[in-house]
């Protein structure tokens, strides 16, 4: 349902209205019922960078592309940066880089990025870029579990200091890597939870899912009632949600 001219004159009617349909909310979103509108919406804002494209272009011609983050969440990400004049950040999960790289170059000269990942099947396309783009120096590239390298942070004398914390990794591993997270951000800062649509596979019985999706699942449940943070959960690429640290 699309919301009429009359209807916008009285907004509390119309959202009564939706509610009986809805469940409470409206949900209408013009990308999906336009399916037009998501390649419109890539041709009139991605500004990928040459090198960030060359090295999206690499990471599609190799299996397990869909593991690599979209250019258009990338650049929302870099946005959020922006906003936030962000120079220390976490990334839970680097697979071949890409979303490593988009946040390096957005980086300031001063800037970090704490890049997390597990030591099995790496990639040769990170380096390569992250050398390629002149960002090298500022990722800090960690190969072990990542709840480890986090609590490792910890450890030393870290806690509080980090502006953003993006979590893209084992989806069992979602829960500890979002509170070990809200402990590295400092008030203000922003865990950025990936997937937290995961592919639709949220809307059926929680009994009957997969333990990944019910993991995500019950997070999303526990980061909607969590008085720590503020939130939003947005439908960019597979669901993106936001929570940002009370100060
Ligand atoms: C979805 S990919 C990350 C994609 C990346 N953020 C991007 O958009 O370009 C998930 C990554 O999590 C890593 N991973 C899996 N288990 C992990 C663990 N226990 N600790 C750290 N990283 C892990 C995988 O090796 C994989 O590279």
């Amino acid at each position: 349902m699309t919301m009429g001219s009359e209807d916008k004159k009285d907004l509390g009617a119309w959202y009564k209205m939706v509610s009986a349909e809805n469940a409470g909310y409206k949900e209408t979103l013009t990308v999906t019922e336009h399916p037009g509108c998501f390649p419109y919406l890539l041709k009139n804002s991605l500004r990928e960078q040459p090198v960030l494209k060359e090295l999206r272009e690499q990471i599609m011609a190799e299996p397990m592309a869909g593991s690599s983050a979209s250019a258009d969440e990338a650049q929302f990400i870099c946005m959020l940066m922006q906003i936030m004049n962000a120079k220390r950040i976490v990334e839970v999960g680097v697979f071949k880089g890409y979303t490593t790289l988009a946040m390096a170059l957005q980086l300031p000269s001063d800037g970090k990025i704490v890049a997390l990942d597990v030591p099995y099947e790496w990639s040769p396309l990170p380096e390569k870029y992250w050398n390629k783009g002149g960002v090298r120096d500022k990722i800090d590239l960690r190969l072990a579990a990542a709840d480890e390298s986090m609590r490792k942070l910890i450890a030393a004398g870290e806690a509080g200091t980090y502006d953003l914390i993006f979590i893209d990794a084992n989806k069992d591993g979602y829960p500890v890597y979002y509170e070990l997270a809200l402990e590295l951000l400092r008030p203000g800062g922003l865990v950025l939870v990936d997937n937290t649509l995961y592919h639709g596979t949220l809307l059926g019985d929680p009994e009957k899912m997969k333990v990944d999706s019910r993991t995500i699942h019950e997070l999303n449940q526990r980061i909607h009632k969590d008085e720590r943070v503020t939130i939003a959960m947005l439908p960019v690429a597979d669901g993106l949600t936001i929570a940002r640290k009370k100060e």
